[in-house]
């Protein structure tokens, strides 16, 4: 197999359990807190917008949570995902690296995504859920809902970040055939999306907003649950599934990574890539770096603050303990609309803390360079958040080649960037500018964070 360009695995090797760092950290994670009492939330307190088994997750220590068979039987139309050797890139780069990269934009929305979304519509279906409520981003998250709650027959309503939502009109599309309604955030249909708009006519929206608006929506109606597409524990673990077949694809290619690299907005991608091989780290000694890498305008790993926060804009959600830039933080417009988030999953944020974890922040120009010499040496044409990965590996490659010494890189190629051409055209004719994120505006922003008891 020493010359292959893919490793594929067949459909019996989907994994039959997600991994849950949680068994595996030797420092326990600080539990989310209810803002109203300032305690550790109970069940009770998520039982208004999450099914039961969701919650059992997200406050679970087991290191394997058994996949529903139903859940697996939909990953097989596109799961065990392709593991690559990057060989065309790795020569036009002249390095002595390896590079390898998982592939999820074969998944039907074109990313990551549906690795979660499939399995909290089942879950809701389960407890009887018909409605769904979400934000989306870019739009990767809405259309994998909506493929999700398609196969369930939930109705799915997806709050879109206004500026994405002019930016894409066939993510918007894509949503609306799979059958979900897309509206603009903020919008004029919940009460934080009109104080938001009688504040400010023309915001441009921001998930954290996004998140308002759906989550308020579920809260008020008994018949709609709420679905989160990254932060939350049992997200991350749903997407577990990239990294444990990862391990297997490497042993198939008979080398063990040297750094793990994914892009990080709510560390759903990173945490799926990155966790199953720093559990090998913590129980076997098996020596790996994991490498988040974020947008230098939305810095949340590497110049937030680890505190308790909200998780949105009008602090409907529980206080978590995360990286945070302020949950009143917006981040300048860049197209990598999936990674302009203020917080951080609060597992990856501990992971870091407890020095597991490295981060990176780098500037849009820069990845849609490296996300050009993907397209152009491997064909893939890679979603604007999932060049971020690109930009971090070839940076390892060439810093293998400084050194003169091999290495073996693995990315995550989150997702593919069809319905993001936009950004390539903006970035071929120059248009893009690198944009850092305001420092005033991010003082201002952490001097508002919630004064937490606990901390
Ligand atoms: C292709 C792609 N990659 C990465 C992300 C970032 O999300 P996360 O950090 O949860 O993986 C998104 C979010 O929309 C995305 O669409």
């Amino acid at each position: 197999m020493s010359d292959s360009v893919k490793y594929l695995l067949p459909e019996d090797r989907i994994p039959r359990a997600w991994y849950n760092l949680a068994a595996d950290l030797p420092v326990p994670l600080p539990p989310s807190l209810s803002p109203a009492t300032g305690k550790p939330l109970g069940p009770d307190d998520l039982a208004p917008i999450f099914p039961m088994a969701l919650i059992a997750q997200e406050v679970s220590t087991e290191r394997e949570i058994e996949i529903p068979e139903p859940v697996r039987d939909i990953y097989r139309l596109w799961r065990p995902s392709p593991l690559v050797r990057a060989r065309r890139m790795e020569k036009a780069l002249d390095t002595p690296a390896r590079i390898f990269f998982k592939y999820e934009g074969v998944s039907p929305a074109g990313s990551h995504k549906p690795n979660t979304a499939v399995a909290q519509a089942f879950y809701n279906r389960e407890a009887g859920i018909r409605k769904l409520s979400t934000e989306t981003g870019a739009g990767q998250w809405g259309s994998s809902l909506a493929f999700a709650g398609s196969l369930f027959g939930i109705e799915v309503k997806v709050y879109m970040v206004r500026v994405s939502y002019n930016q894409k009109p066939y993510r918007r599309a894509l949503m609306e055939t799979y059958g979900a309604t897309c509206i603009a955030s903020p919008s004029n249909e919940t009460a934080s999306g009109r104080a938001f708009l009688s504040a400010n006519p023309d915001s441009p929206g921001s998930l954290g907003i996004a998140i308002s608006e759906a989550v308020e929506v579920a809260a008020q109606n008994a018949d709609t649950n709420y679905a989160l597409g990254s932060v939350l524990n049992h997200v991350g673990m749903h997407q577990s599934v990239i990294g444990l077949e990862a391990i297997e694809q490497m042993e198939m290619a008979g080398f063990w990574p040297d750094v793990v690299i994914a892009c990080a907005g709510g560390g759903s991608n990173f945490a799926g890539m990155a966790f199953p091989f720093l559990g090998k780290k913590l129980r076997e000694g098996k020596d790996v770096r994991v490498l988040a890498v974020e947008p230098a305008a939305c810095p949340t790993l590497t110049r937030g603050t680890y505190a308790y926060d909200f998780g949105d804009t009008a602090h409907l959600t529980p206080l978590m303990k995360m990286h945070t830039l302020g949950s009143t933080f917006v981040p300048p417009g860049f197209h990598a609309g999936g990674l302009r988030y203020h917080g951080m999953a609060p597992m990856v944020s501990h992971a870091r803390e407890l020095g597991l974890v490295e981060a990176r922040a780098v500037h849009q120009n820069g990845c849609f360079e490296a996300g050009l010499l993907l397209a152009r040496c491997e064909g893939i044409v890679p979603a604007p958040e999932s060049t971020h990965a690109v930009r971090a590996a070839v940076d390892e490659a060439l810093a293998a080649k400084a050194e003169g010494k091999p290495r073996t890189i693995l990315f995550n190629l989150s997702g593919h960037g069809h319905f993001d051409m936009q950004a390539y055209m903006d970035y071929l004719s120059g248009k893009l500018e690198d944009r850092d994120y305001d420092a005033a505006a991010l003082n201002a922003s952490l001097e508002l964070l919630p004064k937490v008891a606990a901390e």
